[in-house]
C-alpha cells in the first residue's frame, strides 16, 4: 500500500493544497523550518549614511535596530534590554550616539556595548560587581549584505549572503545597481493587509498572467503606452539561484533605444553601461527583455515598471522594493520602499517617485487591485472545503511535466537560470518547491557562542565566569 502523499508531495507535483494559505499549523511550521535559517531583507546602507543614523525594523516578532557605528561599521542589535527586557529604542528611525532604555535607563552605544548603568556602584558594587566590559546588546545571528541590501538570518550558521541569493544576484544588479553609487530608498510604507505572506510573493515572482483580468482598468485608463494588458505573454519569466521575476519584451532596437524606449535618460544609460556585466547588457540590448516584478526566496519582492506619469505619451521609469513580513496565518505586513539611483537627475528622481506613487505602496493603482484577490483568497482557504481542494498550479507543464515552451537558449536569453516566454506558473512552483524543501528540513540542533555579560560572580568564586546574557537554543 502506497503512504497518502504529502503536502510538500503534492506541492512538488504543482497541486497546491489550498489550506496552506491560511494554516495556523503551517504558518508555525514556517517560523520554526523557514523564518529560523532564511536570509531576510531589513534595510538598504542608504537609509542610515551617517554614523548614529538607524532604523528599527523586524523579523517576524523580533525587533533589530540597525545602525551605522561611529566607526562607520553596520550592525543590527536585538532591541531588547539585558536587563529587565524592555524595547531599548522606541522610535522607528533616527541618529542616535546612544540608545538609553526607558525602563531603568541602561545605556548603550550605538555599536552595541554597554555603557551606563544608573547607580552602577550602589546597585552592583560597580565594575567588581558587574563588568560592563564586553557587555553588549545580541546581535543579530548572521548579517550581511549585496549592493547595500542589509539582510538578517536567524541562523548563526547561515552561508554568505552571496552563496544564498546565487545567480538571482544578476538580476538584483538592474534594480539597486545602475551606477557605482548604487541606489537610495524612499519610506518604507507600511501597512497591514488581511492575506497571506505567499500570494504576495508568488504573484511577483511569476503572475504575468494575472494583469490581463486584474489590471484591465490600470491599462484602460491609459496608465501604460501598451494599449492592451496581454503584451505580457511576449515577456519571459526566469528563475535563477534563490529568486526569479518576470519580464517584459521591448520593440526592435539596440541598447540605448530600449533603455530611453522605458524612459531612462541618456546619462543614467552610460552609467549602466559601466556597471553592468556584457550579458546584463545583452539581456536588454540583444535579446529585448526588461526586468519586471520579482521575487527572492522568501519574502522580498522588486518591481520595475514604466508608465505615464505626466500628459503625453513619455513613460518613465520606477523601481519598488518589498518585503511581506508575516504577521500571522492571515495577516501580513508589507515594508515598501521606493528605490532610485543615487546619481539619476534630481527631476527624474521626482518624477519617478510620482510614478511608484501611482502604481504601487499605500496609493498605488496595482496595489489595490492586488489586495483585493489576495485577501478573498486568503478568506477562503480557511474553511474546511478548502482542506479538500488541491489547486491547479501547473500552468507551462505538460502532464508528464515537460514545459509547454521550451526554454530560452542561451542565445536567446542572455541571463543565468531558466526561462520561458509566456504564461506560466514556473516561478511559482520553484518558489514553494523552496518552500516546501525548508519545511520537511527540521532545523538541526543548533547552539549559539555565548556572549559574557558583566554579572555578580557566585559569592567565594571570584574567578568564576560571569553568567551569559546569550543563551544557547536548540530548535
Ligand atoms: S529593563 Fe532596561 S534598564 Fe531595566
Ligand atoms: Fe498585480
Amino acid at each position: 500500500m502506497t503512504s497518502k502523499p504529502t503536502i510538500f508531495d503534492e506541492v512538488r507535483e504543482g497541486m497546491i493544497p489550498a489550506h496552506i494559505y491560511n494554516d495556523r499549523e503551517i504558518f508555525e511550521l514556517e517560523k520554526k523550518n523557514l523564518f529560523s535559517r532564511a536570509w531576510l531583507f531589513v534595510a538598504h546602507e542608504s537609509e542610515i549614511p551617517q554614523p548614529g543614523d538607524y532604523v528599527v525594523r523586524k523579523v517576524l516578532n523580533d525587533s533589530f535596530i540597525v545602525v551605522r557605528d561611529e566607526k562607520g561599521e553596520i550592525k543590527a542589535h536585538f532591541n531588547m534590554c539585558l536587563h529587565r527586557g524592555m524595547q531599548v529604542c522606541r522610535a522607528e528611525m533616527g541618529n542616535a550616539s546612544h540608545f538609553r532604555c526607558p525602563y531603568h535607563g541602561w545605556s548603550y552605544r550605538n555599536d552595541g556595548r554597554i555603557v551606563g548603568l544608573p547607580f552602577h556602584q550602589e546597585a552592583y558594587g560597580g565594575e567588581a560587581g558587574f563588568s560592563r566590559k564586553g557587555a553588549t546588546l545580541l546581535p543579530a545571528p548572521s548579517l550581511d549584505s549585496y549592493n547595500g541590501m542589509i539582510f538578517i538570518s536567524m541562523d548563526p550558521d547561515a552561508p554568505p549572503l552571496a552563496e544564498y541569493l546565487g545567480d538571482f544576484a544578476f538580476y538584483l544588479d538592474y534594480y539597486t545597481k545602475q551606477s557605482t553609487s548604487g541606489i537610495e530608498l524612499r519610506g518604507p510604507q507600511r501597512w497591514l493587509v488581511n492575506a497571506n505572506w505567499k500570494i504576495g510573493a508568488e504573484n511577483f515572482a511569476g503572475d504575468m498572467y494575472h494583469t490581463p483580468q486584474t489590471h484591465t482598468s490600470v491599462v484602460e485608463i491609459g496608465l501604460f503606452r501598451e494599449p492592451k494588458a496581454e503584451k505580457r505573454k511576449d515577456g519571459n519569466t526566469y528563475w535563477a539561484g534563490n529568486g526569479g521575476g518576470t519580464t517584459y519584451k521591448l520593440p526592435e532596437g539596440d541598447l540605448d533605444e530600449r533603455l530611453r524606449y522605458v524612459g531612462y535618460p541618456d546619462e543614467m544609460i552610460e552609467r549602466m553601461k559601466q556597471v553592468w556585466s556584457q550579458d546584463q547588457l545583452d539581456v536588454i540590448g540583444k535579446n529585448g527583455f526588461m526586468i519586471s516584478a520579482a521575487s527572492a526566496f522568501p519574502n522580498m519582492s522588486l518591481v520595475h515598471n514604466w508608465p505615464k506619469v505626466e500628459d503625453g505619451d513619455d513613460v518613465l521609469p520606477f523601481i519598488s522594493i518589498r518585503t511581506w513580513q508575516p504577521v500571522s496565518e492571515n495577516e501580513t505586513e508589507i515594508l515598501s520602499w521606493f528605490a532610485v539611483d543615487a546619481n539619476a537627475p534630481e527631476e527624474f528622481k521626482e518624477l519617478s517617485y510620482k510614478a511608484y506613487l501611482m502604481c504601487f505602496g499605500s496609493t498605488g493603482m496595482f496595489e489595490q487591485d492586488d489586495v483585493e484577490n489576495w485577501v478573498s483568497l486568503t478568506n477562503t482557504a480557511k474553511g474546511s472545503m478548502a482542506r479538500r481542494l488541491l489547486l491547479n498550479g501547473r500552468m507551462g507543464m505538460l502532464k508528464d511535466g515537460s514545459p509547454v515552451v521550451a526554454p530560452l537558449t542561451p542565445n536567446e536569453f542572455a541571463g543565468p537560470g531558466e526561462a520561458h516566454v509566456g504564461y506560466g506558473e514556473y516561478n511559482q512552483r520553484h518558489l514553494l518547491n523552496r518552500w516546501a524543501d525548508y519545511l520537511e528540513n527540521e532545523v538541526s540542533e543548533g547552539s549559539v557562542r555565548p556572549v559574557v555579560v558583566g554579572a555578580q560572580p557566585a559569592e567565594g568564586d571570584a574567578e568564576m565566569q560571569a553568567p551569559s546574557t546569550e543563551r544557547e537554543v536548540s530548535a
